[in-house]
This record gives structure tokens, sequence and C-alpha cells, in this order.
């Protein structure tokens, strides 16, 4: 039994036994008396009007039990006759429409803006929600074309590209299969060594204005360089070795010539642009949060509703921010760096957080790191920087805590004026991290989904036929 139940029930119990001494002293000496009343006649009176006390003190309990409930038995109530309540309204403007649905989402939680970040997203409340765009946008000196991107598609696939013919783009980064990446902690690479770092999903790469974990590459075609020569992963000795072996395969020059122009030669920046024009191409616009912005209200169930307003009520918005749901993209690419972790938490030795502090160490191994997008985030786990966390609940919990510092109360020093301010950030409860998970299963596309589904369903019939 919790506190507050003792509580109620001490106070019920006080009520009772003082009201009945009250009573029963009154009709001994007072009421029984002068209206003359037999011992029978006088219980009777008594228990007439102890009944009523008893109700007194049964509304006493009631109220106090209402008053004292915990949140989380009250609120589940409150959410569910919110949020699934259809309403009927008159337009203002355009007279009474046809019944439209409102959706209504109760507020889960006040934040007062905090200081990790200089985005403009502090007023939460006018915070703005966008779909994908149809298309990625493409830099003026490589325009996408349809014979750059099969080009820059039949590339990807292949294994030429790595030093022994073991790999291609498409091993760590699987788009047939699904989630754009490789499913491990991390990757491996050449002669089988493991790198240092989780293969990011390519998927809507296009839409990001810095690359890589640590945001090193400010393009496509530039990040396409990287893994050709890197000595974990494809191994080949210089750029000038990849560009030499693809001009000797003749079946490439046909589509160079197509893609390029004839007389154009073929060069390690010809080869990273028609990849990159590639990647344009795999963007996923098609997803339940993106029809539910577009106007479809039915998209979202009541649970990711709600995640998706604790994402904005918590705060996820002042990083994950924008169509792409990340401050590195090039739809706003103000503040495409941050801290991680920002505070202190045992999570940090738990997932090894700081042991790789991206780009510019800060102080202790806080690095900073480019923020991710999330798009599709709930197909390409494990997650963060190092793999290290296997669960989607338990990396929201983390970036809930050590980003938002999320942990219990504080008292925090503001050293300018020299003083305690009290700031309450509990834990979030189970209820809202799983809310959070099932919203960012709204951010994964309906097609990766299906292929996932169907390369698993393959998986099962090789595996059965063997
Ligand atoms: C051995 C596995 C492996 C291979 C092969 C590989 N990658 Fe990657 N890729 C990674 C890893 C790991 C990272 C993250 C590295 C980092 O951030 O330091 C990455 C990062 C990326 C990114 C950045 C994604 C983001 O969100 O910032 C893109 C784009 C990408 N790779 C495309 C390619 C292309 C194109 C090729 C082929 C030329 C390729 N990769 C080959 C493992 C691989
Ligand atoms: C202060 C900026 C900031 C805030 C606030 C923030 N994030 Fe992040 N988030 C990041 C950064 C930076 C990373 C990359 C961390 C790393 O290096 O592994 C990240 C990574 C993630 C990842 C892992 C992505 C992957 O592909 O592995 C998830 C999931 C995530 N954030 C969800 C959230 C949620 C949910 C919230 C709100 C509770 C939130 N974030 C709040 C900056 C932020």
């Amino acid at each position: 039994m919790n506190s507050a139940s003792v509580n109620i029930l001490g106070v019920a119990v006080i009520t009772l036994l003082v009201g009945a001494a009250v009573l029963l002293t009154m009709v001994r000496y007072e009421l029984g008396p002068k209206s003359r009343l037999a011992r029978g006649g006088q219980w009777l009176l008594a228990t007439a009007l102890g009944t009523g006390i008893l109700a007194f003190a049964l509304k006493l309990v009631i109220m106090l039990a209402i008053v004292n409930f915990p949140e989380t038995l009250v609120e589940p109530l409150i959410r569910k006759a919110i949020v699934e309540r259809p309403v009927a309204v008159a337009d203002p403007l355009y007279g009474m429409t046809s019944p439209q649905r409102f959706v209504w989402q109760p507020l889960p939680m006040v934040t007062e803006s905090i200081s990790t970040g200089s985005h403009a997203t502090t007023n939460n409340s006018t915070y703005v929600w966008e779909a994908l765009p149809e298309q990625a946008p493409s830099p003026k000196n490589n325009p996408v074309t349809p014979e750059k991107v099969a080009l820059g598609e039949r590339l990807f696939f292949d294994k030429k590209l790595s030093r022994d013919g073991t790999l291609s783009c498409s091993t760590c980064h699987d788009v047939i299969g699904g989630s754009g990446d490789d499913g491990r902690a991390r990757s491996i690479g050449i002669d089988g060594q493991q790198g240092g770092r989780n293969a990011p999903t390519v998927w809507n790469t296009a839409f990001q204005s810095v690359l890589f974990w640590d945001g090193r590459a400010v393009s496509l075609e530039e990040q396409a360089k990287g893994p050709l020569v890197n000595p974990t992963e494809m191994g080949m000795v210089s750029l000038t070795a990849v560009e030499e072996r693809i001009r000797k395969d003749t079946t490439y020059q046909q589509a160079f010539a197509q893609a390029f122009g004839v007389e154009q030669p073929i060069t390690i920046q010809r080869i990273v642009e028609a990849i990159a024009a590639y990647e344009r191409t795999l963007i996923t616009p098609d997803t339940p949060y993106d029809r539910f912005v577009r106007g479809d209200l039915d998209a979202l169930s009541p649970e990711q509703l709600q995640g998706m307003a604790l994402f904005q009520s918590l705060g996820c918005v002042s990083c994950h921010f924008g169509p792409n749901f990340s401050g590195a993209s090039l739809f706003d690419p103000r503040a495409p760096m941050r801290i991680f972790p920002i505070y202190p938490t045992p999570y940090e030795q738990q997932y090894e957080l700081t042991h790789d502090s991206g780009a510019a160490g800060g102080g202790g191994g806080r690095g900073s790191w480019r923020v991710p997008s999330l798009r599709n985030v709930a197909l390409t786990g494990p997650w963060f920087h190092n793999g290290s966390v296997t669960d989607l609940a338990e990396a929201v919990r983390v970036m809930s805590s050590v980003q938002l510092g999320r942990t219990g109360r504080y008292l925090v020093w503001a050293d300018t004026n020299k003083v305690f301010t009290q700031l309450d950030r509990p834990e979030l409860d189970e209820h809202e991290v799983n809310d959070i998970v099932a919203f960012l299963h709204a951010l994964s596309s309906d097609k990766l989904v299906q292929r996932i589904q169907l390369s698993k369903a393959q998986a099962g019939v090789a595996f059965a036929n063997n």
C-alpha cells in the first residue's frame, strides 16, 4: 500500500470515530432525553444520523482519492477520452463544413527551453510539422539524370570498387533488403576487419547537409570517396586506382558516355557524381507520418499521435527538426552538430558513449556529433554511432536522459546571478517511452517495411527448403 492510500484511510477512520463519538453523545445526553425516546428509539435515531456521517466520510475518501491518485492511473483515462473523440466543427470562415475530424492532443508536459541549442524551435507551440518532398534537391553542378542514376546504381552494387573484389557499397548499405544499412553494431569491411562505427542508412541522406556521424563530409559526392580508400572498408590504395580499374572495364565506357557525354574521360569525380545521383533517388516520403501531415488524420494510431506530441513537448524537435528530423538537413542546416552526451548519466559507461568523441572532441569525451535523421530509425538498429544500444525503447530512454537531462530533480547553479534554481526533469515513464517508440515507427517507409518483410519471408522459405 502506498503512503497516499494510508493517508486517505487514516483521515477516513478518524472522521468516522470522531463522528460516531459526537453522535452517540448527542443522542444519549441531548436529543434522546429531550424527545423522551426509549433505548430502542435512541439507537434508531443514532443509526439514521450515523448513515449521514458515513456518507460524508465516504465522499471525503473519494475526493482525497482522486486528488492523490497516481497520474499514471488517471492520465490514460483522460488521454483516451481526448484522443479518440471525433468532433464536428463549424468553420468560422466557410460556414458549416461537413463534419471534420480534429485531433485534440493534451499537452503531455510543459518544458521550459534549456540551453541545449540555439535553434529557433524553443517556442514549442509554434513548431510546424512538415512532410518530406517527393524529390530530393540536387546541386547545380551535378543534376540528376536517368542515365547518371542508372550508372550510379551499377557502381553502388559493383564489388570491383573494393581492393579484393569482395565488397560493394551495398554490402554495408543494403537497399534491396530494405533498411539501407547492414544491421550490425559496427561494420565489417575488407579482410573481415571491424570498423569503429555503425553504418548509417543511405535512405534520405540526399536531404542531409553534412554526412558521417561526425559530419566530416559536406556532400554525397565528397562522402563517396571516403569508403573507397578507407583501409577498413573497401581498401583501395588510392582514388586513382579506383579510376583506373573502372576505365579498364570497357562495359563502363558507354554508360559514362551516356551519363556525361562522349569524349568525357572517366574520372573519380564522375564516378562519385554518378553514385551521388543514384543516392538522391533513395528517399522515403511514404510513411504514416507523411500521410498524416498531408491530411490523412487516420494515418497515426492514438499512441503514435501521443508520441508525436511528446516528441515536440519534450524537446526532441530542438535537434531532430524539419522534414528529415535532423538539424543537419538541407531544409535548415543551421544546427547540424550537437554535443553528445550532454548530461552525465550512468548510460555513458554502460554504452561507452564517450569512447569515441566524434568531431571536435569536447572535455571528457563529450564530443560533437552530427544530428542524425530519424526517418526509418525503427528499421536501422542497433543504434548510436557505436551501435551499442539494441532496443529502440532503450535508445529513447538514453536520448531523453543524456540529451534532455530527464533524469530527476536538480538544483542548477546559475553562475551569473549566483543562485540555485530547482529543475524538475523526471525520467520518462514506460508509457511515454512506448508512445515515442510508436511514433518513431510512424517514420518508417511503407515500401521498406514491405521489402524487409518480403526478404524475411524469402529467407524463411530458403531455410525451409534446405
Ligand atoms: C564496410 C562497410 C561500408 C562500405 C563498404 C560502405 N560504407 Fe558507407 N558507411 C559505413 C559506415 C560505418 C559509415 C559511418 C562512418 C562514420 O560516420 O565515420 C558510412 C557512412 C556512409 C554515408 C553517410 C550516411 C550519413 O547519414 O551520414 C553514406 C552516404 C555512405 N556511407 C555511402 C556509401 C557509399 C556510396 C559506399 C560505396 C562507395 C559505401 N558507403 C561503402 C559503412 C560502409
Ligand atoms: C541536443 C540535441 C538532441 C536532442 C534534444 C535529442 N537528440 Fe536524438 N540524437 C542527437 C545526436 C547528436 C545523436 C547522435 C548520437 C550519436 O553520436 O550516436 C542522436 C541520436 C538519436 C537516435 C539514434 C539514431 C541512430 O540512427 O542510431 C535516436 C533514436 C534519437 N536520437 C531519438 C531522440 C529522441 C526520441 C529525442 C527526444 C527524447 C532526442 N533524440 C533528442 C541529438 C539530440
